[in-house]
């Protein structure tokens, strides 16, 4: 069959063994490799399935993506810049992992890692609010998956709960790349130093979340590392509060409250993360609590930021 019908095209590479014989390997999976099941979610531009590999009998979330429809509506940028920052974040932890990309006529599939615990915003709806020890080991992982994002040039641009995946070991993985920017390193390549990145960037018209967008990409229309920790510190208030700091009726209402910091802290917010909060809920990005910042905040205290005390032990009771 032709690849159109096969599914996709197929990679064959050629190797030699220890004889010297010829050994053919295919590398590109196709569709037809996978088993759809259920629907797990869908989105403006794609629908995510899980799909069993018929092969290992693994299981994936298989993102569908429909060609006509993604150029029709101009996102191919987007598509494009979800892979690239998925292979360039590959390998760390918090970060979902991306396994294979193919085509075929009609749609573009990611094949990533299957985070069966669903959403952060789930478990938050589930017991309302979570328990402080509970957002301190979600949040210690989230700002760690953040500082590896910003090293490798990565800024997300819409950090929200319903972004952050949880694994089957309970930790947490950042997930929907496609309005992220990728920074271009201002030394260049192949030096023996790692890779160093601009500060800040124009941010075309993009605006990410409402809720959760920080007001200098509504009043400047510059993005930079701090954009993600005040979208870090929406998230945090949410796992104290139960809802996002800045809410209301429409989309504009709550931009008037982000560029206003128009938010309040309940009766019963800790004074730990209320400070914690307060210092990164700050207009000025400049003045805002920097990602290492927040890690030497006090409610992290005796945290050794290793990867032992992130990602090595489970999660506490999130009530
Ligand atoms: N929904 C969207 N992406 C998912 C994933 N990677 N795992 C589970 N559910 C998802």
């Amino acid at each position: 069959p032709s690849w159109a019908e096969r599914g996709a095209a197929r990679i064959v590479t050629q190797t030699r063994d220890e004889q010297g014989k010829v050994v053919t390997r295919v590398t590109k999976k196709s569709v037809d490799d996978f088993e759809m099941t259920k629907e797990l979610g869908e989105g403006s531009y794609s629908t995510v399935y899980l799909g069993k590999d018929r092969a290992s009998g693994k299981v994936y979330a298989v993102k569908v993506l429909d060609k006509r429809h993604i150029i029709k509506e101009k996102k191919v940028k987007y598509v494009n810049i979800e892979k690239f920052a998925l292979n360039r974040l590959r390998g760390s932890r918090g970060i979902i992992h991306l396994y294979y990309t193919f085509q075929d006529r009609n749609s573009l599939y990611f094949v990533l890692q299957y985070a069966p615990n669903g959403e952060l915003l789930t478990l938050i709806k589930k017991y309302g609010s979570l328990s402080l020890d509970a957002a301190r080991y979600y949040s210690a992982q989230l700002i760690s998956a953040i500082d590896y994002m910003h090293t490798h040039g990565v800024i997300h641009r819409d950090l929200k709960p319903e972004n952050v995946l949880i694994g089957s070991d309970m930790r947490i993985l950042v997930t929907d790349f496609g309005t992220a920017k990728i920074l271009q390193p201002v030394s260049p390549p192949g030096g023996q130093t790692p890779p160093e990145y601009p500060e800040k960037v124009r941010a075309s018209s993009f605006v990410g979340t409402a809720e959760y967008v920080s007001p200098e990409l509504l009043n400047d229309k510059w993005c930079g590392r701090e954009a993600d920790v005040w979208s870090f510190g929406c998230v945090v208030y949410q796992m104290i509060a139960g809802k996002p700091p800045f809410k209301a009726g429409n989309e504009y209402q709550t931009f008037q409250k982000v560029i206003k910091l128009q938010y309040a802290f309940s009766a019963g917010f800790p004074t730990v993360v209320r400070d914690l909060v307060r210092r990164i809920l700050v207009t000025r990005p400049e003045a805002r609590l920097t990602v290492h910042g927040v890690q030497q905040h006090y409610w992290y205290r005796g945290l050794a930021w290793d990867e032992a005390s992130i990602w090595g032990r489970g999660p506490p009771r999130p009530l």
